[in-house]
């Protein structure tokens, strides 16, 4: 299973030992009013945990734990995975980071060491990323990876604006140049 490091940052694959953290990341309503809208319990944790953990067994890529490098405290969460779990859909990334890691750049860096890993590896044509429309702090994310606005639609059960950047966009983007010096 893929570790990714990142010049703060060591992203592991979603595991047991992540639950206290990721407990903690996911029960704040505030991390999650875009998300599900709901904060998690310590049971939800758990049973998400599983799921990703039976994912990355069938897919090889799924959701990564955020831990920073200096006090290897979980921050966040991010993923490669299928649009709506759909196995046939485009692949999409996707992150959080608990209210304390905010404002600091710790995203937008996961964000392009996930989205160059998987073009890398996996040779999508395109990856996309998905989030409510007033959820800005998300899409200036997608932007900074060199993502476009490509539409409205709805996944998991939400209404949703999708952007989206082709392998031939990833290439020539700032993002990719980026993550090219740090990995
Ligand atoms: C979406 C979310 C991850 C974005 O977090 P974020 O902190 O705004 O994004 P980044 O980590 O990329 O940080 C970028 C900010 O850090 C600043 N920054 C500070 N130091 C930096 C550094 N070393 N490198 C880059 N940026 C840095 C940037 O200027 C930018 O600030 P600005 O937004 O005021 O311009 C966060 O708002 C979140 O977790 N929300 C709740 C969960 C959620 O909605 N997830 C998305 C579901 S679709």
């Amino acid at each position: 299973m893929t570790v990714l490091i990142t010049p703060r940052l060591r992203l592991e694959p979603l595991n047991d030992c992540h639950v206290d953290g990721l407990y903690r990341l996911n029960s704040d309503p505030v991390v999650m009013r875009y998300i599900t809208g709901r904060p998690e319990t310590l049971d939800d944790t758990r049973q998400m945990v599983a799921r990703v953990k039976g994912r990355w067994a069938e897919f090889g890529y799924s959701w990564w734990a955020f831990q920073r490098l200096d006090d290897d405290e979980v921050i966040g969460m991010g993923c490669i995975q299928h649009l709506n779990r759909d196995p046939a859909g485009p692949l999409e990334t996707g992150w959080r980071l608990s209210q304390s890691a905010w404002g600091q750049g710790y995203a937008s860096e996961a964000a392009r060491h996930m989205v160059g890993w998987a073009f890398a590896t996996l040779k999508p044509e395109l990856i996309c990323a998905i989030c409510q429309p007033e959820n800005t702090a998300s899409s200036t994310v997608m932007q900074r990876l060199g993502m476009t606005y490509s539409g409205t639609g709805r996944w998991y059960d939400m209404d949703c604006a999708r952007y989206d950047v082709t392998a031939t966009q990833w290439a020539a983007s700032p993002a990719r140049k980026a993550y090219e010096a740090e990995a």
